[in-house]
């Protein structure tokens, strides 16, 4: 079986209808160019999917990690979809998030968002992929720490004595470009410091305190690559299940609560991470709100046996209603915080405009 890397690289390149939905034919151009890849010998086994306007590649190889050959096949995908459908069919925002003029090496940094894990393949594999639409890579901080490090979502870690010791996370501080490995249980509270300012601290890996992966998550800020808003980041995350690591159901516990994340219209808006089928992935009420799917696969000597669309059950319809009522009240604080995002956060602003245009009708205040 050996040793296996799963690779999760994913791009806004254009959509249907504003940033609503991938076109189909995006998807079968992805598809083709993947196909070849695989008879190159380049990689084993692929599947293609969207979550709202985002175009998911997820790709298996034994190339291991920051391959520079898988990534760029992926950046040539995303530049062929763009080419062959996002421009000739105008859709809307074509190459959107393709912020470099030519590959260098690696995709991170240049626009693309990226998630890979290298692990020895066990006998029976499952492994779950969360995509999600108008939010950001920190959306995952909450759900990444009760999966991992907390006992009321996940009963293992008390009743398993293969999850019992804990797991170790590993924190991005996105604006320092700086890294820090905390341990749980013991450094929970100092993880939690961090991990409560999701748009500036980021859980970027998880290991079991063994050192076998267990989970690996996107981490590309658009705005700090390109100094400008370029839309939110749309992350995505692979989280290994079973056997020593947390169940399928306590992973997808975690997103029964439709927490509150950042981004949703104009990338400027708290709202709730609402869990939904793959045809359910698409944004809608004020371009929201939020998004995730989770898709279940089975490795099989590198293949993807798979995806079962986990979401995609009446068990997850009351987190759905309650996202929609939180929605609805959210919304109700129309242009206020919280529901608007403070102004250090807002992809789009006029603060600056503002604050010019009346700086001369400012008095002083005796
Ligand atoms: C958020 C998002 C959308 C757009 C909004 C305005 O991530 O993609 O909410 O920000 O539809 O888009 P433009 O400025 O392209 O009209
Ligand atoms: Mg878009
Ligand atoms: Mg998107």
């Amino acid at each position: 079986m050996g040793r296996i890397t799963v690779s999760v690289i994913k791009a806004d390149v254009g959509s249907l209808a504003g940033h609503h939905v991938v076109h189909p034919k995006q998807i079968d151009v992805a598809r083709q160019k993947l196909q070849m890849a695989v008879e190159s010998g380049l990689i084993i086994d692929y599947y293609v999917f969207n979550c709202g306007d985002d175009l998911e590649l997820v790709m298996t190889h034994r190339r291991g990690e920051n391959n520079s050959e898988v990534h760029e096949l992926a950046w040539e995908t995303f530049k062929e979809v763009t080419e062959k459908v996002s421009k000739p069919l105008k859709l809307y925002a074509a190459g959107q998030d393709l912020l470099a003029e030519a590959f260098s090496g690696n995709i991170r940094g240049m626009g693309p968002g990226v998630a890979e894990l290298e692990f020895e393949e066990r006998p029976s594999d499952p492994i779950v992929i969360f995509a999600a639409d108008k939010t950001e890579p920190g959306a995952w901080n909450l759900p990444l720490f009760r999966v991992f490090a907390d006992p009321f979502n996940t009963a293992g870690l008390v009743i398993d004595p293969k999850l019992h010791q804990g797991f170790k996370f590993v924190i991005l501080d996105v604006f320092k470009g700086l890294e820090v490995e905390l341990a749980c249980p013991e450094e929970m509270y100092d993880l939690l410091a961090l991990i409560g300012t999701p748009s500036g601290y980021v859980i970027s890996r998880v290991y079991r305190k063994d050192g076998l992966p267990a989970a690996a998550a996107s981490t590309t800020r658009l705005s700090l690559i390109a100094g400008r808003y370029v839309g939110k980041d749309d992350p995505v995350c692979i989280v290994r299940a079973q056997a020593g690591l947390p169940a399928v159901g306590e992973i997808l516990e975690a997103f029964a609560f439709p927490h509150l994340v950042a981004g949703w219209m104009r990338g400027s808006h708290n709202g709730p991470l609402m869990p939904v089928s793959l045809k359910d992935a698409k944004c809608t009420r004020f371009d929201g709100p939020p998004r995730v799917v989770a898709l279940g696969f089975q490795i099989r000597d590198g293949y993807l046996e798979g995806p079962a669309d986990l979401f995609d059950d009446p068990a997850f319809d009351w987190s759905r209603r309650l996202a929609m009522e939180v929605a609805d009240y959210m919304r109700r604080h129309g242009p206020f915080m919280p529901h608007r995002l403070g102004p250090e956060e807002m992809e789009y602003t006029t603060l600056p405009q503002v604050l010019e245009k009346l700086r001369s009708r400012f008095k002083k205040v005796e």
